[in-house]
């Protein structure tokens, strides 16, 4: 049997049709770029997840870049985040002048650790990124208490958690400006790049809509900011609007999957991740710890079951952030979590027989 981590040729099958069609009409009427499907995506969004205003991005690098542009964030700012996260987390934060200071994990959930934050809290520290890893929420009532405590804006890198909620709260409505990516593997994945960012203030929101347009309103050639080019494909846009409706129905099944899992493999030797019923988690990963984690890998992928490694290598011990005079030891949760952590299938479309393959792989590994 050949599982791969990702399926997006099934789930591609679902939607075919319907995208054609639509592509079909969208190159006829050649209106390509920020056009009707554009602002239709983002009212869905917006309604779906209660923020008022989405403004569409290239992908959700720029999504962070922009939000911290149009937040002010620039040259002598300190930016907290996790050092366990996607490296555009922390590096739209250097694109933009400003300084990451990273904030160790919590053991148990591979977030940010809310006790940690506010000892990193310095009279230059403007904002703190924070990111869903995995499609689980970090703990946003304690984080926002400590932002309004100190002045500091929020934003919820929400690349791996569209849909994820808390008492009916929706991953992207807690902090001030929330961030997406549309990468074609994630939750809400497109046919090619794109992104998106959120917030409750409409003047951001503008100040969004011409930044993503190299700064310009409503006048053309008139540039009231420097901005960049970072606008959506209408094809693209239309691909994700199409693939929307299934969601809420993808992000279920990624749960119950995730349900399975825990349940048939509590009783091994592995950290699982953690399983609240509750919707706070739409299991973009489903990772599981082990300090056996290379040889389990190996072990998997002789039986055809693609696995991945998120993170191999946190971000303060990457080459390019050196300068900011990080070592070894200095987020022990981030790295243990970066040395144990295994990704194994979890995408909507597994088999009932594939995940009961996996479980037995997994299980005749401990049994060798
Ligand atoms: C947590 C996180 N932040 C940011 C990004 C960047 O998004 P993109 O690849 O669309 O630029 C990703 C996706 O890869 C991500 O997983």
């Amino acid at each position: 049997m050949k599982i791969p981590l990702v399926n997006l040729k099934l789930q591609y099958k679902k939607v075919e049709k319907e995208i054609l069609k639509g592509i079909k009409e969208i190159l006829r009427e050649q209106n390509l770029i920020l056009g009707k499907y554009c602002a239709l995506l983002e009212e869905k969004i917006a309604s779906y997840t209660g923020v008022p205003y989405a403004v569409s991005c290239a992908n959700g690098t720029d999504a962070l870049i922009l939000s911290l542009m149009a937040l002010g964030i620039g040259n002598g700012d300190e930016v907290l985040t996790t050092p366990y996260t996607f490296f555009s987390t922390a590096s739209s934060i250097t694109l933009v002048g400003a300084r990451p200071v990273f904030v160790d994990i919590e053991a148990e959930s591979m977030n940010i650790d809310p006790d940690k934050i506010e000892e990193k809290i310095t009279e230059k520290t403007r904002a703190l990124i924070v990111v869903h890893l995995f499609g689980k929420l970090c703990n946003m009532d304690k984080i926002m208490a400590i932002a309004e405590k100190y002045g500091i804006y929020v934003i919820e890198d929400m690349a791996q958690s569209i849909g994820a909620r808390k008492n009916g709260k929706m991953a992207g409505s807690f902090g001030h400006v929330a961030t997406l990516s549309f990468y074609p593997t994630k939750n809400l994945g497109g046919i090619g790049e794109g992104g998106m960012v959120l917030t409750k203030d409409s003047e951001l929101a503008n100040r969004l809509r011409k930044l993503r347009v190299h700064g310009m309103d409503k006048v053309p050639y008139r540039h009231e900011l420097i901005g960049i080019n970072s606008r959506l494909d209408e094809i693209k846009a239309y691909a994700l609007y199409t693939k929307f409706k299934y969601l809420e129905d993808w992000n279920r099944k990624r749960i119950e999957n995730a349900k399975f899992y825990s349940s048939e493999l509590k009783d091994l030797p592995l950290l699982l991740p953690s399983a609240e019923d509750d919707g706070s988690h739409v299991f973009h990963q489903y990772v599981i710890r082990l300090e056996e984690r290379d040889n389990l890998r190996e072990f998997l992928g002789r039986r055809g079951i693609q696995t991945a490694v998120y993170y191999p290598l946190p971000l303060h011990l990457q080459e390019c952030f050196r300068y900011l005079g990080y070592k070894k030891g200095d987020f022990p949760h981030a790295e243990e979590a970066s040395m144990k952590s295994l990704a194994i299938p979890v995408y909507p479309e597994l088999k009932e027989r594939e995940k009961r393959y996996i479980v037995k792989c997994i299980r005749d590994f401990f049994k060798k």
